[in-house]
């Protein structure tokens, strides 16, 4: 199986994934790691402190791997089975953030992402695989999620719906 967690920073990408590889015994792949080691970014922005990731050279990496979890800001790039797309109240996004060494630029820069869906908009347009699961994680803990998500690989999907931009 391939499966990909994107989501906004701060969702629990990492978290999620760390359980459910045990859970479903695949390799896990942490994208940021990943594009690091191996070189798939175009440029340094250096304004953002952030790789330009070449997602051709991404999907190239992944293309001869079947068996794996993906996780990172750019997993909705790569050929998948099944895509995970983690949401989160854009306050308990600010309050994870606001945890780490980020700028109050960044957290609320990410927090502004999260409450217009914009990673999960494009991972939605993007999707050409078998399974979408769209999910809140703001009151489940990780292990509930994980079953969420084995659930929805079982059910052939999930979306939530979820609108922050409403009430
Ligand atoms: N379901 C959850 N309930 C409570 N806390 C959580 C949950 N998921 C993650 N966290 C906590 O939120 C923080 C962010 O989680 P994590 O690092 O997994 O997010 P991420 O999506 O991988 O972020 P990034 O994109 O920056 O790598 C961590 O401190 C983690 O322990
Ligand atoms: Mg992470």
């Amino acid at each position: 199986m391939r499966l990909c967690i994107t989501g906004t920073p701060g969702t629990g990408k990492t978290t999620v994934a760390k359980i459910l590889s045990e859970k479903l015994r695949l390799p896990i792949y942490n994208l940021s790691d990943i594009v690091k080691e191996k070189k798939l970014y175009k440029s340094f922005d250096e304004g953002r402190d952030a790789f330009i990731v070449d997602i051709e050279k991404l999907r190239e990496f992944f293309k001869d791997k079947h068996r794996f979890i993906a996780e990172g800001l750019v997993a909705h790039y790569i050929p998948c089975d099944v895509l995970v797309v983690l949401r989160a109240k854009p306050d308990v996004i600010r309050e994870r953030l606001k945890e780490r060494n980020y700028t109050t630029e960044k957290v609320e820069e990410n927090v502004e992402a999260e409450r217009i869906a914009y990673c999960a908009t494009e991972a939605f347009e993007n999707f050409s695989g078998k399974v979408f699961i769209h999910i809140d994680t703001s009151n489940r803990t990780p292990e509930k999620i994980v079953n969420v998500i084995i659930e929805g690989v079982k059910r052939g999907g999930i979306v939530e719906e979820i609108d922050w931009l409403e009430g």
